[in-house]
């Protein structure tokens, strides 16, 4: 886990400013680059900005660390960075001192780690570190994203039954807009009531829990993500509002185990 909050030695190098790409070798071999007392001959070597000690000839660098935001996403925003003239960015609820920080320490762009629809609240993580956006993304990595779905037409419990085991062994979801046809990865489907439940998917298909659910015959009322991993979206965010990630909470989002709800008194509901 630890792996994945490290990043190349040159990327952070010549983003900071310390050296260029044709350059790294040469600094490598001419000066004393140190990690934890090591000296570093490799430009590939990764490194973790938040716990590891970097010398260059017996002087401390000292690297601001990434920015790691989750935010509840409010309706009605999107996540491109420019302005739709209709709706707002979510960008523009990131106070302006982050940008700031981001700039000052050359640290990468702010940017969103996968997108939710206009319509859609919850759970949105923003990062400057492109390497743990691209892991989290990463289907290879399978990380669990949790939804609460409520739904236009309730279902029986046969019904609910036959989701369960659909969703489960995956289905044909059909094209939409200029997306091809799609054969769904397993998710776990818990009904909390007959129009309303929570699913957990490992993809981030175009549309994809709206499409899953309009194959079966339904249609989705409202959306809110809930989960990533086993990081839940803090309760006391209000939606639009936003706080930091701590260092211990981020190997959470790529945790797989408990992602499902347990209980439903556990559960956060829209409006709560
Ligand atoms: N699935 C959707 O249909 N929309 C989202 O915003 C996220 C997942």
């Amino acid at each position: 886990m630890e792996e994945l909050f490290k990043e190349r030695l040159d990327t952070v190098f010549t983003r900071r400013g310390i050296t260029t790409h044709r350059r790294i070798r040469r600094l490598l071999q001419k000066h004393n680059v140190s990690i934890n007392g090591n000296r570093i001959l490799e430009s590939g070597f990764r490194i973790n900005l938040e716990s590891d000690k970097i010398f260059i000839d017996g002087k401390q660098k000292i690297l601001a660390p990434d920015i790691f935001l989750m935010m509840n996403k409010c309706r009605g925003t999107i996540c491109s960075t420019k302005d739709s003239g209709l709706y707002r960015t979510v960008y523009s609820l990131i106070p302006e001192s982050y940008f700031e920080y981001a700039r000052k320490n050359s640290l990468q762009k702010i940017h969103t780690v996968g997108r939710l629809d206009t319509d859609t609240e919850g759970l949105l993580i923003f990062t400057t570190n492109g390497d743990f956006s691209h892991s989290l993304a990463a289907p290879n990595f399978h990380v669990k994203k949790t939804y609460f779905v409520q739904l236009e037409i309730p279902e029986t419990k046969e019904r609910q039954q036959e989701f369960i085991k659909n969703f489960s062994a995956g289905i044909l979801v059909p094209p939409e807009k200029n997306e091809k046809e799609f054969f769904s990865k397993p998710s776990v489907i818990k009904w909390n009531s007959p129009d309303s439940c929570f699913l957990t998917i490992t993809e981030g298909k175009f549309h994809q829990i709206k499409r899953m659910f309009a194959a079966m015959g339904n249609k989705v009322a409202f959306l809110k993500r809930t989960a990533i991993g086993e990081l839940q979206l803090d309760k006391t965010l209000l939606p639009g509002q936003l706080r930091e990630i701590s260092q211990n909470e981020l190997p959470l989002l790529f945790k797989s185990e408990g992602t499902t709800p347990k209980k439903n008194s556990e559960l956060q509901f829209p409006g709560e």
